[in-house]
């Protein structure tokens, strides 16, 4: 069965040779069995056990099963032809606790997965850390306790003692600004916390914890070493000074408050920054060179001046003209050739190869009368994705690689179960995987 031109009749442009094909995936949102192997709290179980905080009143702790089904999912992800799997490790199953030894037992999943993965002929891709800190880290403190960089760094070093002589690329941090925003400004996330601008402690020990973890990676394993962060090209609403400002202000915020300092620009003069959380000698951490910038994005956001009174100095406005995806999120893959185009033209020398860690989108799908999931509209966003990244690298952005956000349908957070975001259809109650149509549009394109 192929899905082949049903929707685009101009063919895909290849890829240069050696072009990173793959799929993401985080361990909260797919692995389910939070009580094996002796896996300590995460602040995500704390926080879906509170009432209203998830829209159907789920929890991850059976998510996906795919720490019982690892096998299945690596069959389907072998199964695509992709050269690629990024996963994270759950820092809760590696230390209980947050801090002390490892937890071998923790560790010897991830171990079976990375080499089932190796044997499948699949490079590992290691997230350390998404969102899923452990509850007793948070108990201290959280990210706004210093401390926790240091516990980042540590919890690093063990992973690598184990798993660093196989996994092709790490991942330090996933998406430090949403985990900043929607955990602890506005507390949609775990762990629920409301401190608007006065997280900023929370973007500065994100960072010094991964400039930490990337030296004790160094130390551990020869591999190469990345952050995932997530972009939004900012387009600007209406024309006024105060609209331009507004535009700056927030494009500072979400695009170059995880960059700038990264790339060894130091922070930019962003809403909320504090200098004086910032310590002799941190910036130099964080700078530590890494191999390749990951870039996670969905939409573009459209920004104007905020009203009279308003405690942000922005205002977020829906952007007209684009499909809508069930996140009612434009869709709009032009966003992401411009931001890729931004970020060359930004950061020029100093910006290292960039792969796309995470390009997907939500949709209601369903199995039809004979149990097949077709899934258009998803084809057709990747489709537009895909010639976007194509264009950038043809326009001279070092561009190498693509990862779809999800293989599987999962637990999306604050929205529970009723978001779907994957190549294949999961029913939560039999756990049935079926590969959806853009399953197989997506092997296709990798296989031409
Ligand atoms: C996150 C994923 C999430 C996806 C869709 C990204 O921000 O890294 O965990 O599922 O967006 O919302």
């Amino acid at each position: 069965m192929s899905w082949e031109g049903e929707l685009t009749t101009v063919p895909l442009p290849d890829f240069p040779a050696g072009f990173r094909w793959g799929v993401s995936t985080s361990a909260y949102q797919i692995e389910g069995a939070t009580g094996v192997d002796g896996r300590g709290p995460s602040i995500w179980d704390t926080f879906a056990r509170e009432p209203g905080r998830i829209v159907d009143g789920s929890t991850g702790d059976e998510a996906c099963d795919h720490r019982h089904r690892y096998a299945e999912d690596i069959a389907l992800t072998a199964g695509l032809g992709v050269s690629a799997y990024r996963f994270s490790i759950a820092w809760p199953r590696v230390q209980p606790g947050g801090a002390g030894p490892a937890n071998a037992a923790g560790l010897d999943f991830y171990d079976r997965l990375v080499d089932g993965l190796l044997a499948a002929g699949v490079d590992p891709v290691a997230t350390l850390f998404h969102w899923d800190l452990p509850q007793p880290l948070e108990d201290a403190g959280g990210w706004l306790n210093r401390d926790t960089a240091a516990r980042f760094a540590e919890y690093a070093d063990l992973t690598a003692a184990r798993l660093g002589d196989r996994v092709k690329l790490w991942i330090t941090l996933n998406e430090p600004f949403i985990h900043m925003t929607l955990g602890y400004g506005i507390g949609t996330h775990a762990p629920g916390r409301m401190l608007l601008f006065d997280s900023f402690p929370v973007a500065h020990h994100q960072l010094l914890g991964h400039g930490l973890a990337v030296a004790a990676l160094r130390a551990r394993s020869t591999s190469e070493v990345a952050i995932a962060n997530n972009y939004s090209p900012v387009r600007q609403v209406g024309d006024t000074d105060a609209d331009r400002v507004a535009a700056r202000a927030y494009d500072a915020l979400h695009n170059r408050l995880f960059t700038d300092p990264l790339l060894g620009r130091g922070y930019p003069d962003a809403p909320g920054f504090d200098p004086a959380v910032v310590r002799d000698g941190d910036l130099d951490v964080i700078a530590a060179p890494i191999d390749v910038l990951g870039v996670n994005y969905y939409n573009p956001t459209g920004i104007r001046a905020p009203e009279e009174g308003s405690p942000l100095p922005f205002e977020m406005v829906p952007l007209d003209g684009y499909p809508r995806t069930a996140f009612d999120w434009p869709v709009a893959p032009d966003g992401l050739r411009e931001l890729l185009g931004q970020l060359h033209d930004r950061y020029r020398d100093a910006l290292p190869p960039i792969q796309v860690t995470e390009s997907g989108c939500a949709y209601d799908d369903v199995p039809d009368a004979d149990g097949r999931v077709h899934d258009p509209e998803r084809i057709a966003y990747l489709d537009g994705h895909v010639r976007a990244v194509h264009e950038a690298i043809g326009a001279g952005v070092p561009v190498t690689g693509y990862f779809v956000w999800s293989l599987l349908d999962n637990w999306e957070w604050a929205e529970g179960f009723t978001k779907r975001f994957g190549l294949v259809h999961v029913d939560y109650p039999t756990q049935r995987r079926t590969p959806k149509s853009s399953y197989t549009w997506f092997r296709d394109l990798i296989r031409r």
